[in-house]
């Protein structure tokens, strides 16, 4: 029997501390009014040592969120699969750190980094597992904590990225429909123009406390931004017609959150109106791999999401890599329960701490 794999949970998790753009203005020679004007990120959240907010601790909420609201036991979970470039240890894998804070005892768990496109690596593998029989319930996790890679003199790259979780349950069932496709690429001749290294002389972090890690990110903003539009372009593009679809059939687009410009442009090539897109970038800024499943859990609890829609998740990072998926979405809107702490309090105007 054809199985195929479905979302029946997603959640996101966020460190309490929000670092906005004015605070940055004391760190490096910045403005509010660029960041604004040329990311749309207005603040970012960042994780404190001082809390439980590891990148295993982020990945572990979010997932609880996802499990609860798929009423499944971690203990039934057979895979999962954590899309990150930062987790705690260079090894064991978060995935397995994750497994043990659940319980989730009878899973094989493993990391996948793909730069901001792991989320979407971590389903494609996932997708496959359930279609070939490997997997019945798994849990796909997009962590980072980009901070604790961050060169905070940088103002090219500091005001950019920040901290957080999200994760969805798949289940393997003979219904039409759920994930449709997931389509991959990457290119390595440009991994220069993003990237992260061990410090000057390759000091072996294990050795040293996890805060004092040498790693230093690098980017050439410019160069992505050209690539980023066309990349995400054509694997949109892929992904829909695949699906025997055009643009017009796809009721919410949640791309990766990097750059509400990269954004706009993305749209504007797909013909598909922003009032179809699911954004939070100015809230987190840039979290990489867990951008997507944190957009995805947000549209889902307020409201963007019925049964039977088309959804376009699309990535674009690091390596370079870029990939989309394609869904008709599973989870009745009744499931959603209650809005992320984040957009529950800004959409309240509460303000944040
Ligand atoms: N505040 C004020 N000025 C700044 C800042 C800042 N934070 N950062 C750069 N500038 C200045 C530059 O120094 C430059 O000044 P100059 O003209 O005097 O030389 C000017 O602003 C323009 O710089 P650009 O780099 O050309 O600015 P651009 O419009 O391209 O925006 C940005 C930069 C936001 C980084 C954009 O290029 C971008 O979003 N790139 C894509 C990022 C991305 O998608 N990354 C891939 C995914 S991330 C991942 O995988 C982890």
């Amino acid at each position: 029997m054809t199985m195929h794999a479905h979302i029946v949970g997603t959640g996101s998790a966020a460190p309490e501390r929000v670092l906005t753009n004015q605070e940055l203005e004391q760190i490096v020679d910045t403005s509010d009014d660029w960041i604004i004007r040329r990311t749309g990120i207005r603040e970012r959240r960042i994780s404190s040592t001082e809390r439980p907010e590891n990148t295993a601790d982020l990945a572990t909420a979010a997932a609880r969120q996802a499990l609860e609201t798929a009423a499944i036991d971690p203990a039934e979970l057979d895979m999962i699969a954590v899309g990150t470039v930062t987790p705690d240890r260079q090894f064991p894998s978060a995935g397995c750190m994750v497994q043990e804070a659940l319980g989730a005892n009878n899973a094989a768990a493993f990391d996948i980094s793909a730069g901001c496109s792991g989320f979407l690596y971590a389903m494609s593998m996932v997708h496959n597992a359930i279609r070939c029989g490997a997997a019945r319930k798994a849990l796909v996790i997009g962590v980072e904590r980009l901070s604790s890679v961050l060169n905070w003199e940088d103002r090219g790259t500091c005001v950019l990225l920040g901290d957080g979780a999200g994760a969805v349950v798949m289940v393997a069932d003979p219904k039409e429909g759920g994930l449709l496709s997931t389509h991959l690429r990457s290119d390595g001749q440009f991994w220069e123009l993003l990237y992260s290294y061990y410090g000057e002389n390759h000091v072996p972090t294990i050795l040293t406390s996890l805060d004092a890690k040498p790693f230093k990110l690098r980017m050439d903003g410019n160069r992505l931004f050209k690539k980023a539009i066309s990349c995400l372009t054509e694997i949109a593009l892929e992904g829909i017609e695949h699906n025997g679809m055009t643009p017009a059939d796809i009721k919410l687009v949640v791309p990766h959150q990097a750059n509400i410009r990269i954004i706009q442009g993305l749209v504007r090539n797909l013909n598909i109106p922003m009032e179809q897109v699911y954004t939070n970038v100015d809230l987190y800024g840039n979290t990489s791999s867990a951008s997507i499943p944190i957009a995805l859990d947000e549209a889902f609890r307020r409201g963007r999401l019925s049964p039977g829609d088309n959804v376009l998740l699309v990535s674009f990072g690091a390596g370079l890599t870029w990939a989309s998926a394609v869904i008709q979405w599973s989870i009745p809107a009744e499931l959603s329960g209650q809005e992320s702490a984040v957009t529950a309090a800004a959409h309240a105007g509460l303000g944040l701490t």
